[in-house]
């Protein structure tokens, strides 16, 4: 197996090394975890994608997540992010679908709006626009290594609070139906998370934040748009162009991501798997004070 470092300064393409192997070979799932804790996005090319190997593949990592109510695969392990309605044919570019592939192409991290926030995910292409629909990455965890030492020293005791609602409401003010609000109650989360493997740390923020714990509303949202502005400055990301056979996984405690737009009639269909984070990846540190004592 080659690791090939690709990005500015994170991110690796593994070669020589299918998802297979690693779902079944524990000396090849070593190696791709210590190069997945080192590079925080991983790219395989080539790959013969079921939703079976995919599965087998990201379990190796850590608990799947069961995909959410309101989700195309919900009550399953795949999210399935599509545009291709029931009659088999590409939606519009008002219908729900197309509005939720928008509120993905603000800059987030995985389910910080969950109970249990996200380890990793892990996306295959299935259909493949001929134009557009990358995805795009940034590390916070470089980010957090920007930051002078005063700002990174405060922030490792601050905690934001993320909601569903809040980065679907950027898009269209009813997009998060009344049964995902109920499913979903807002997310308290520190600010930084760190690696227990490197001990580094990473911004921890999203689309999904909203509001600083024990800060005014208006100054605690512009910490947020602060730091979510110097995390995705110009120059800092990674972009995948998608190619049939591609699986990205990136470390959603230390990157941000966003898709790119494509031609509205052109069809694009991608499954993901998600592995919940456990206490060997750090959460237990993430939780606030407060939310710990309520439990
Ligand atoms: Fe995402």
């Amino acid at each position: 197996m080659d690791v090939v470092a690709m990005g500015p300064g994170f991110g690796a393409e593994l070669r020589g090394v299918t998802l297979v192997d690693i779902a079944s070979d524990d000396a090849a799932y070593a190696a791709a975890r210590a190069a997945f804790e080192e590079h925080s996005v991983l790219v395989f090319r080539d790959q013969e994608v079921t939703d079976e190997i995919q599965l087998a593949f990201s379990r190796r990592f850590g608990p799947p997540e069961v995909t959410k109510v309101g989700s195309q695969g919900t009550g399953s392990h795949f999210v399935i992010l599509s545009t291709i309605g029931p009659d088999g044919k590409v939606v519009p570019a008002d219908h729900r679908l197309s509005l939720r592939n928008k509120a993905n192409q603000l800059w987030h991290t995985d389910s910080s709006f969950k109970r249990v926030p996200a380890l990793t995910s892990i996306l295959s292409g299935r259909i493949i626009p001929a134009n557009g629909g990358e995805t795009e990455y940034v590390s916070t965890r470089l980010a957090f290594e920007r930051l002078d030492a005063g700002l990174r020293d405060k922030l490792q005791n601050c905690f934001a609070w993320h909601d569903y609602a809040h980065s679907r409401g950027q898009i269209a003010p009813d997009l998060a139906s009344p049964e995902e609000r109920a499913a979903l109650p807002p997310q308290c989360w520190r600010m930084v998370w760190k690696n227990p493997v490197n001990g580094r740390g990473a911004i921890y923020l999203a689309s999904h934040a909203y509001a600083v714990e024990g800060m005014p509303p208006s100054e605690g949202k512009k910490l947020i748009d602060e730091l979510m502005a110097l995390a995705t400055a110009p120059g800092t990301s990674y972009l995948h162009s998608w190619r049939k056979g591609d699986v990205v996984m990136w470390d959603n405690r230390a990157t941000m991501h966003r898709g790119r737009p494509w031609p509205a009639h052109e069809a694009r269909l991608m499954v993901r798997t998600t592995i919940s984070a456990t206490e060997a990846d750090g959460v237990g540190a993430m939780r606030s004070p407060s939310s710990q004592a309520a439990e």
